[in-house]
């Protein structure tokens, strides 16, 4: 008898312990872990003991998540939904998470973003991985609507690489005045505009290696000069070194000591500059300057030879009338004669036809 409630008591125990770990996870209370890692989950499983501060649910195929998803979890610092086909994300999703510091969402596809999906009631999230997580560009304008929604005044960190992003919409950050760090490697963006990181006071890193920047015009330039604090990385951008980059170059030689990749910046394009260092590329490197001088030069001598042309034809001119001197005086009388003709005829014709006018104009008068 004895041994048969002991066994009731054992099963009882392991069944105990058992239902306190969902189906197809692993948790450990002394870690403080669980994990569901790859178990072809189509939904966050129920039942994650409530000492969980680490959970990881990634490998799946959890295609959507809202605030029923995260109940009871008040101790979860971190959590990784990676490597799921997440979708899309409700407001509030994470709102129950009141410990939650650091969130993964990488590897995801998510096309719908709503504006309070990161909002943590606490503000206590720290950390947001959005790696590869985008569906595609179209989801940037409901990712800063979030960004700017979410209360995330205390993220310190934001994961944005390979995104293919093509451009950032205007103060998408501004709400992020906090954020430490900020990753947006391997993207697509061609262009740095007004406004763009306005916010990022504290901004301490940013990462726009592996993007489209052929250069950097003015208004990007200025746009990064609003970061003084910040370290930069800008390699393996598809630097186009030709006339008008000049001014990117000569901002990075200012800029160096902010730069942490400077010397590994080179030129892609064009083909017989592939390699240079962006630091070398002064004015001198590229001729632009030098072909100025050279057009400014052809100019002044193409001046010079006119006018030697004209004094020349000048001379000759000069010299014929010379030559012809008895002759021209000659014409000259006969000119003024033919002169005072002509004068005096039209003279003569302009009384007769003056005549006729005034008595028009006294008739005009009479009446
Ligand atoms: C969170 O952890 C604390 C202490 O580790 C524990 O007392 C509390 O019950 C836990 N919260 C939940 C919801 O289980
Ligand atoms: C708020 O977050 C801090 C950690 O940032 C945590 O210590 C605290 O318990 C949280 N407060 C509530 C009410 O959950
Ligand atoms: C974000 O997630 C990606 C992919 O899972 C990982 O490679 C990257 O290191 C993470 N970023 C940070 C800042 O931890
Ligand atoms: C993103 O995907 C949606 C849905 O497939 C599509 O309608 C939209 O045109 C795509 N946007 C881009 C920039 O590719
Ligand atoms: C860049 O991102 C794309 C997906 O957007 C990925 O396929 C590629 O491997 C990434 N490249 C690097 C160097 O990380
Ligand atoms: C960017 O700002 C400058 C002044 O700070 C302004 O002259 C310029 O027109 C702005 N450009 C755009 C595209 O708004
Ligand atoms: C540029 O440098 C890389 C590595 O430094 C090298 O593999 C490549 O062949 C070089 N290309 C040219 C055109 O010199
Ligand atoms: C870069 O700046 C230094 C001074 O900081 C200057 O001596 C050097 O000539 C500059 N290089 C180029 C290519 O402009």
């Amino acid at each position: 008898m004895l041994r048969v409630a002991q066994r009731v008591l054992l099963c009882a125990l392991l069944g105990s312990v058992s239902a306190s770990c969902p189906p197809r996870c692993e948790c450990s209370e002394p870690a403080h872990t669980v994990k569901c890692v790859s178990r072809e989950l189509r939904s966050v499983p129920t039942g994650i003991p409530g000492y969980t501060r680490n959970l990881f649910i990634t490998g799946n195929q959890i295609s959507r998540i809202g605030p029923e998803s995260f109940k009871g979890l008040d101790n979860v610092t971190t959590l990784s939904l990676s490597n799921n086909r997440i979708s899309e994300v409700e407001s509030h999703t994470f709102a129950g998470l009141r410990s939650l510091r650091s969130l993964d969402l990488s590897n995801n596809q998510l096309a719908v973003i709503h504006p309070e999906a990161f909002t943590v009631h606490n503000q206590s999230l720290r950390e947001l991985n959005l790696s590869r997580a985008l569906y595609n560009h179209s989801s940037v304008m409901d990712l800063a609507t979030s960004l700017r929604w979410s209360s995330l005044g205390s993220l310190r960190g934001l994961d944005l690489s390979d995104n293919s992003l093509i451009y950032l919409p205007s103060r998408i950050f501004s709400h992020l005045t906090s954020l430490r760090w900020l990753q947006l490697s391997n993207n697509s963006l061609v262009a740095i505009h007004n406004s763009t990181f306005l916010g990022l006071e504290h901004l301490e890193e940013l990462d726009l290696t592996l993007n489209a920047l052929r250069t950097v015009p003015e208004e990007g330039l200025r746009e990064l000069d609003s970061l003084p604090g910040t370290a930069l990385l800008l390699g393996e951008n598809p630097y186009m070194c030709k006339c008008g980059i000049e001014p990117f170059a000569l901002w990075l030689n200012r800029s160096q000591g902010r730069i942490r990749d400077a010397e590994a910046l080179v030129c892609a394009f064009p083909v017989s500059m592939r390699n240079t260092s962006m630091l070398s590329v002064g004015t001198l490197t590229l001729g632009c300057n030098q072909r100025n001088a050279g057009a400014d030069l052809a100019l002044q001598t193409s001046y010079v030879f006119l006018g030697i042309v004209l004094g020349f034809v000048g001379l000759i001119f000069l010299f014929v009338l010379y030559l012809n001197r008895k002759g021209i005086k000659k014409r000259v009388y006969d000119m003024r004669d033919a002169c005072r003709e002509v004068w005096e005829g039209y003279h003569y014709r302009f009384e007769i036809d003056s005549g006729p006018r005034l008595s028009q104009v006294s008739t005009s008068a009479d009446m």
